[in-house]
């Protein structure tokens, strides 16, 4: 069968005159119908859980815009609070979680099997997406990434320098690894629930990659991506893999070969120039213009987007930002994004 959504022919590696296009966060705050709609379901926890909502938002910035590839609207806190973890959201704030300190904590805690009690409606929300996106649109389903997911489920809410779980790992790394060992086996089970449901490709979060040095990099960022990808690969086969090593560096180089991932997103802080040379050389990139870009437009904007296309340009490349479009974003300047990327090649 010959491919013809972008977004999959650039996962399987080829380079296209132009490149195919999604925003990460692109059904957001940024847009007033995302605000109508999330209104409506009366909170964020709400609206992940309502499929008709869910798939709304998730279809709103492909009406508006025609992206390529449509993400599945829901949140990487979903799998611990699927796995027994309380959370809410404060506004203005984020998220807050139970906190895991001591093994008591740990063994409140159901298995893999017991997760899909919680998150059968982001099935349900796949589903409703695959009879309703525009035949040409590539549905991304994600997960978070076990250190990721780690760090917020640790400390019960987002922290900056990821503190309370590095403290556990050097405290108590039976425990910590107990929880990494949950989460990646609860990852596998919920991204392959994913799959069977419709998501096209599947994106792997590790917002917090970047905090991981040396050895523990391997064994924590690297080592879970390369587990779960071989068993999605094996259980689906030919199912396209984004990993998104925030902030690795030079964690980078060589990340999709030592994966297995089809495609690696980079963030702001590698360059195109960089990343052309040191990463695309293996593969698929994803990226990497700066959001802020979506708040200040202009010719910057237009500039900055021809220069990151013009240095992929010799290998397969997927358009988008380093990191979530935020809040303050103008609408108009994510068109000018489009426009610019699509006139280019
Ligand atoms: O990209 C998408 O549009 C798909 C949906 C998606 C959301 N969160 C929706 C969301 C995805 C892929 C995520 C990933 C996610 N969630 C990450 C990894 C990527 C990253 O941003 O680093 C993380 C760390 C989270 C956890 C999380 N969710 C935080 C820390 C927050 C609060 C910060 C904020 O932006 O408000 C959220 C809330 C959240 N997740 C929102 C959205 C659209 C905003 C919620 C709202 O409408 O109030």
């Amino acid at each position: 069968m010959t491919q013809q959504k972008t977004i999959l022919r650039a996962l399987a590696g080829e380079t296209l005159p132009t490149p195919p296009i999604w925003m990460m966060r692109q059904a957001g705050r940024y847009l007033p119908e995302y605000r109508a709609t999330r209104a409506e379901a009366g909170d964020f926890l709400k609206l992940c859980y309502n499929p008709e909502l869910a798939a709304e938002v998730t279809l709103q910035p492909i009406r508006r815009y025609g992206f390529d590839a449509a993400i599945l609207f829901a949140d990487i806190l979903l799998l611990p609070q699927a796995l027994g973890a309380d959370l809410w959201f404060v506004t203005g704030e984020g998220p807050r979680l139970s906190t895991i300190t001591e093994q008591s904590d740990f063994d409140k805690l159901s298995g893999k099997e017991d997760i899909h009690e919680t998150l059968n409606p982001i099935y349900e929300t796949v589903r409703i997406l695959r009879r309703e996106l525009p035949e040409e649109t590539t549905l991304i389903g994600f997960a978070g990434m076990p250190w990721t997911v780690a760090t917020y489920m640790i400390a019960g809410q987002g922290t900056k320098d990821q503190g309370p779980a590095h403290a556990l790992k050097a405290e108590n790394r039976p425990l910590f690894e107990a929880v990494m060992d949950r989460l990646t086996e609860g990852t596998i089970e919920y991204l392959s629930k994913q799959i069977e449901a419709g998501a096209e490709v599947v994106k792997l979060f590790d917002s917090w990659a970047g905090s991981l040095k040396g050895e523990d990099f391997q064994k924590y960022a690297v080592e879970p991506a390369r587990v779960i990808t071989s068993e999605l690969k094996k259980r689906h086969p030919g199912i396209p893999v984004i990993g998104f090593p925030r902030e690795a560096g030079e964690g980078y180089i060589g990340f999709a070969k030592q994966t297995g991932v089809d495609c690696v997103a980079l963030d702001n802080s590698v360059s195109a120039e960089w990343a052309a040379a040191n990463v695309q050389v293996d593969g698929c990139v994803q990226g990497n213009l700066k959001s802020s870009h979506m708040v200040t437009g202009g010719q910057a904007l237009v500039d900055e987007a021809r220069a990151i296309v013009d240095a992929f340009k010799n290998g397969p490349h997927i358009f988008n930002l380093g990191h979530g479009i935020t809040p303050d974003a103008d609408p108009e300047n994510v068109q000018l994004m489009i426009d610019t990327v699509r006139s280019c090649g």
